[in-house]
């Protein structure tokens, strides 16, 4: 398939907890951090390893390990539903660069006819790049992937390719996933769950709804 799925039964609880619409907004927040946190262990378990290093435990010397390349590693929040979403992937990666990208479809002009959406950017400011990073595109939703090919645009746009580059959501549709696994073959795209359709205005079903505002309002 184009996407792995992230499977550990927290997750899928948490967002079990995040499609109930008598889920209100504090609850929905923490939820979003929480699965923020549970994706960043796996993408440490996929593509980090661990080091052999010498401590000193308060009795003796021993053997110990320590994860690889977490001091690089680049976090792309999506504004703005991927703020708490981004929360909880810091408890991960706390020495993560973050870079910070408005980026949203415009609902007024609608879906054409190839079911992607127009992209309204406002504010963009990103870190530089190195070779060595992991860099973590994180939005919960990706609904058509019109948001996403535009911010992976602008992420990657005059940048060195980074050693890993995952694009992480909570809940995804197959035409996104299949959109964005085109566009950018070289980024792994890491989900919750891949539901089933989108609908004619390019909602997610069965989803959870529009997460920004459940987040947000
Ligand atoms: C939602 C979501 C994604 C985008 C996904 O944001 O957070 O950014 O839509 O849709 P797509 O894959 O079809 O592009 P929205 O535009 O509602 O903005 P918001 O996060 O500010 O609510």
């Amino acid at each position: 398939d184009d996407a792995n799925v992230i499977t550990h039964a927290l997750a899928k609880d948490t967002l079990s907890r995040l499609r109930d619409k008598h889920t209100e907004q504090v609850a929905f927040r923490k939820g979003l951090v929480k699965l923020g946190r549970i994706a960043g262990y796996e993408v440490i378990d996929g593509a980090m390893d661990t080091e052999y290093v010498t401590i000193e435990t308060p009795l003796t010397e021993t053997t110990g390990e320590r994860v690889k390349g977490l001091d690089d590693v680049v976090i792309i929040n999506v504004l703005r539903a991927a703020t708490p979403f981004v929360e909880g992937l810091l408890k991960a990666f706390p020495r993560a660069k973050q870079g910070v990208i408005s980026a949203g479809r415009d609902e007024e002009a609608g879906m054409n006819e190839s079911g992607e959406f127009p992209i309204t950017v406002d504010y963009v400011k990103l870190p530089d790049i190195r070779e060595e990073d992991t860099v973590i595109v994180a939005d919960p939703m990706l609904a058509t992937g019109s948001t996403m090919c535009t911010v992976l645009g602008a992420v990657l746009d005059d940048q060195p390719n980074p050693e890993n580059l995952f694009v992480l959501s909570a809940v995804s549709a197959p035409d996104g996933l299949l959109r964005v696994s085109e566009a950018y073959p070289e980024a792994d795209l890491l989900t919750v769950s891949i539901d089933d359709h989108l609908d004619e205005n390019g909602y997610i079903i069965p989803g959870l709804g529009d997460a920004g505002d459940r987040a947000f309002r």
